[in-house]
């Protein structure tokens, strides 16, 4: 989604805030754009499509900047075109960028308008350039006039502004959309995400809701919601060009697939011992909270749910308690009950999913007992704002489809599941099995990437189809879940899942020699019924792709059967969502799509 970057500098910022839009690129967006103080003018500069566009710009018309906005768009109001790409401007004098959505925008263009300002853009966002120029006018300083817009905006947003009468300052401003600034020397840096100035600082401050900051290249002053100068502390991050470069793989989506032995393994580590998960791993006081807990509540979107919804099955089956699991897009409109006694669990990659944090901040009015969250970013929204957290320590993760987020959300939920189980003193063999069982995931998790030649072998078989079907019982519903949106966003192909039993209620009507229909089928006491509704599929002229335990032996015809690695049966959904990353992955390439940013898609999806 749209991602700022802002820089104040005595060198030249114009390539580094390009650069920045660069590793934003990972986000998603559809346009480019960037402002840069000349002195007695503002370069302005946008392109519709990748960054590479806007650089060639930049490449010919040389513009020469210290102070500098600069802005990736994912387009919520008004197709992507030139003139709804950021900066917006006002009179070529006040330049701004924005994140988020402003919600009471028709108004306020209305009385714009009346006021004398040309509107060129269908955004909600070119509003605030026009409002920042009117307090500009009346006498105000640049803050000041933030200040004053804000008390006009509702909504999200993050904000830079640069203003041509001070070629020296910028003004930022922050409400539930991230932002953050970077210390440099002589330099200081403004962005919506740390990545972009990862290869320039690893000095943080990450702003709170209601701040306004002004930034210079020598220094920066915040202001709170009052208007009173605050001090937010500085977090040092060293974000390795590793971790955000490519390698030798040709997608990050593939490099982040096989970075997954080692990602889980940096999920479990330093929380296990003996045999037993250790105390207080989701902070203090954490595991004698758990043991008042009778009941869960998830929210999560995407992939982040369906991890919550295999986790449901664990919270049931290991530490016996109810869960309900919702999309965080719905929760709150359904209005609630919260029994007492209930935890709030949020999942997300991001840690800034918009309607994971409303979901979050509406949870906070209810009783519950409180907020724990499993997340990705340890400096993210909902890190900050829950009062427990277990980050997955999985890497940065770069691809817009998930993969080792995913794997590493389901470990640290199984870490969950036993802590909950322990602090209720409940299954301490089941649990030690479990521990043992999680030692090895590493390892079964490298073993079950092999299949990888076979996921090559069988991909041109569904890459020429316009349709698919998953099936999976029990927990390996949410897994062919999770198999089916994968395969859709990446390749494009319609993917649906449904638990196997289902299928004659509906979805049999679907099926022909063109629906290759997808199976998890490890061994279960459900596995033989499975196998029955496979049959019917089979009879029906369908392909089929069984993922199976060794045990499993059916004749697929023209299909194929991959026995998967033998492990635990509660690791089985972990292992098994593997091959099918890896099919989608295989898929996707024949089908030449682009695999790291597919179309219409966001990686951190900041707006609800
Ligand atoms: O950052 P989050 O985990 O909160 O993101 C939630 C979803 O947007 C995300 O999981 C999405 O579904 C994935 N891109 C799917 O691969």
């Amino acid at each position: 989604m749209c991602g700022i970057i802002a820089a104040a500098s005595t060198r030249n910022v114009g390539k580094l805030l390009v650069q920045g839009l660069h590793k934003m690129e990972y986000r998603g967006y559809d346009s480019a754009g960037i402002a840069l103080h000349q002195e007695n003018s503002i370069a302005h500069l946008r392109s519709v499509g990748k960054v590479q566009l806007l650089e060639e710009k930049m490449i010919e018309e040389k513009p020469k900047s210290k102070l500098g906005i600069a802005h990736t768009r994912w387009a919520t109001h008004g197709e992507p075109s030139e003139a709804n790409a950021h900066p917006h401007k006002s009179k070529e004098s006040v330049y701004i960028v924005h994140n988020g959505i402003i919600e009471n925008y028709v108004e306020l263009k209305e009385s714009l308008i009346a006021k004398g300002y040309d509107f060129t853009s269908q955004t909600d966002s070119e509003l605030i350039a026009h409002l920042l120029d009117f307090f500009i006018n009346k006498g105000n300083s640049m803050i000041e006039a933030m200040y004053l817009a804000k008390e006009k905006l509702d909504g999200a947003y993050a904000i830079a502004a640069i203003d041509l009468k001070d070629n020296s300052n910028l003004v930022v401003a922050r409400n539930k959309s991230p932002l953050l600034i970077g210390l440099g020397t002589d330099e200081m840096f403004a962005a919506s995400d740390p990545l972009a100035i990862a290869q320039l600082t690893n000095d943080f401050i990450f702003l709170e809701d209601g701040d306004v900051a002004s930034i210079s290249a020598e220094e920066y002053k915040i202001y709170d919601s009052s208007k009173a100068e605050v001090t937010r502390d500085v977090t040092h991050i060293d974000i390795s060009s590793q971790a955000t470069s490519k390698g030798d793989f040709r997608h990050f989506m593939e490099k982040e697939i096989y970075e997954q032995p080692e990602a889980v393994s940096s999920t479990i580590d330093g929380r296990i011992g003996g045999e037993d998960v250790l105390d207080n791993i989701f902070g203090l006081g954490s595991s004698d909270l758990f043991s008042k807990v009778e009941r869960i509540q998830i929210v999560a979107c995407g992939t982040s749910l369906h991890a919550g919804r295999v986790a449901a099955n664990w919270f049931s089956s290991i530490a016996e308690l109810p869960c309900q699991i919702d999309y965080a897009s719905e929760y709150r409109y359904r209005n609630p009950h919260v029994d007492k006694n209930s935890l709030l669990i949020t999942i997300s990659q991001s840690g800034e999913t918009a309607d994971t944090l409303a979901a979050l901040n509406y949870a906070r009015e209810k009783d519950y007992l409180a907020s724990l969250t499993i997340c990705n970013v340890p400096t993210s929204s909902l890190a900050r704002e829950s009062d427990f957290s277990l980050f997955t320590n999985a890497g940065p993760e770069i691809g817009v489809a998930s993969t080792k987020a995913f794997t590493t959300q389901l470990a640290g939920l199984m870490l969950l599941a036993l802590s909950l189980a322990k602090s209720r003193n409940l299954n301490p063999l089941l649990r030690g099995r479990i521990i043992k069982a999680l030692r090895l995931l590493p390892e079964t998790i490298a073993e079950a990437l092999l299949c990888k030649e076979k996921m090559i072998e069988i991909a041109p078989s569904i890459a020429n189809k316009d349709n698919a079907l998953f099936l999976g019982r029990g927990i390996f519903y949410p897994i062919a879940k999770e198999g089916a949106l994968k395969l859709k966003e990446i390749s494009y192909i319609h993917a649906e899942a449904y638990p196997a039993g289902e299928l004659k209620h509906g979805p049999l009507a679907l099926i022909d020699e063109n629906m290759p229909v997808i199976a998890l089928a490890p061994e279960s006491e459900i596995a033989e019924k499975l196998i029955s509704n496979l049959e019917e599929v089979k009879a029906r002229g369908g392909t089929l792709y069984v993922f199976a335990d060794p045990s499993v032996n059916m004749d697929v015809k023209a299909g194929h059967l991959i026995h998967m690695p033998k492990c635990d049966f509660f690791m089985t959904p972990i292992v098994y969502n593997i091959p099918l990353q890896i099919l989608s992955y295989e898929v996707a390439l024949l089908r030449g799509t682009d695999i790291d940013q597919p179309r219409n898609l966001a990686k951190s999806v900041t707006v609800e």
